[in-house]
């Protein structure tokens, strides 16, 4: 059995597996090396022979116990047909929503378009070294992904006033973005996929009033569609306010947490297996300070089903000496 299904699974207490958001990125200067020849960032995506490299880097390095896949919740528009770019220090650029054109994309035409993602997976799972090791494929929640085909970059703190002006269009993409995440969903695991997360990081925007409709319910459907598939899913749905509630309504097969949560409160809230907490601004400070961190959340879930993982993803000016010593922190608990 692999280690996060001992977990997942099987409610193991007694280790704590460890992979981390974002491991496959640019605090490490061999992925810098790649990305500076290769400045279009979706095509890196779809050349599966660079982004399953990538994805291996870093358990090339370090002690991980998963790989996720090196890719971006933004390939459901790119597949969907709308332009997506990434512009350096800006972060991604998507060009205007046509409905129209969208509606026209069907099944063939999507896989089509992102199958080197599921060509990379097929190598990165079938690699030796993943023998004992989860392959973690994963989508942008629902709501995230209208987020950022309505609003074409990421929103910087709230919504604009208008972004729920068109709500017939926006119930319309929402079904789209649902009916194709299951396509993407259903293809990562046939080739190799062996967890889904589903990344919700705008979720914090929405007011509660919102949330059946945007993030509870679509979510759902999906928690269910992956585990219909015999394969587990972790939900992250970032900065949402009441945890305990989208566990009660989601019931993913396990919670990561961001950093604003309190893990002593929330361990007492939820029975499931719980992921990740860690300010990824500890990894900036010293030693002494991330063993202290790393261990407090180790202490307090020392008899709850627990992965470890940051509450974001990891941040670029990390020092990979910095990752390294966490990872031996975890492992030598
Ligand atoms: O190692 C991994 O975690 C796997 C790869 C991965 C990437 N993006 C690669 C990436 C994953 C899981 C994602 C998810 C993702 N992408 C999310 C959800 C998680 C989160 O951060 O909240 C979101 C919102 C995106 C959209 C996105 N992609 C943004 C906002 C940006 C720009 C900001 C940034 O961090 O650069 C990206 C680009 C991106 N995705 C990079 C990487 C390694 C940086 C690209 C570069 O090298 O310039």
């Amino acid at each position: 059995m692999k280690p996060l299904d001992k977990i997942i699974t099987c409610k193991d207490t007694s280790f704590k597996p460890i992979w981390i958001m974002r491991q496959a990125g640019r605090y490490l200067p061999e992925f810098r090396k790649i990305r500076k020849e290769n400045p279009d960032f979706i095509s890196l995506c779809l050349n599966d022979d660079l982004s399953s490299e990538i994805t291996l880097q870093p358990l090339k390095r370090f002690n991980l116990d998963a790989a996720i896949i090196f890719s971006d919740i933004l390939m459901l528009p790119y597949g969907l047909g709308q332009k997506v770019e990434f512009e350096k220090n800006f972060g991604p650029k998507l060009g205007k929503l046509n409905l129209n054109e969208i509606t026209k994309i069907d099944d063939v035409d999507f896989v089509e378009k992102i199958h080197r993602v599921y060509k990379a997976i097929k190598k990165v799972s079938s690699d030796a070294s993943l023998k004992n090791k989860n392959t973690i494929g994963f989508v942008g929640a629902p709501w995230t992904l209208l987020v950022y085909m309505i609003n074409q970059q990421s929103p910087k703190k709230d919504l604009k006033k208008d972004f729920f002006r068109d709500e017939s269009l926006i119930n319309r993409v929402l079904l789209i973005i649902e009916k194709f995440l299951k396509v993407h969903i259903k293809n990562q695991i046939d080739n190799g996929a062996n967890i889904i997360q589903i990344f919700d990081s705008w979720a914090g925007l929405l007011e509660e009033k919102n949330l059946p409709n945007y993030i509870y319910s679509p979510t759902l459907n999906l928690v269910n569609y992956t585990k219909s598939l015999n394969v587990p899913v972790i939900c992250f749905p970032r900065e949402i306010k009441n945890y305990k509630e989208f566990c009660d309504i989601v019931k993913p097969d396990a919670i990561s947490i961001d950093y604003n949560v309190n893990p002593q409160k929330i361990l007492g809230e939820v029975d499931i297996p719980i992921q990740g907490g860690m300010d990824p601004k500890i990894l900036l400070t010293d030693k002494e300070t991330l063993k202290k961190e790393a261990s407090k959340y180790l202490d307090i879930f020392k008899d709850h089903p627990y992965i470890f993982n940051l509450g974001h993803g990891v941040l670029p000016e990390t020092d990979p000496n910095m990752f390294d010593y966490l990872v031996k922190t975890v492992k030598n608990y």
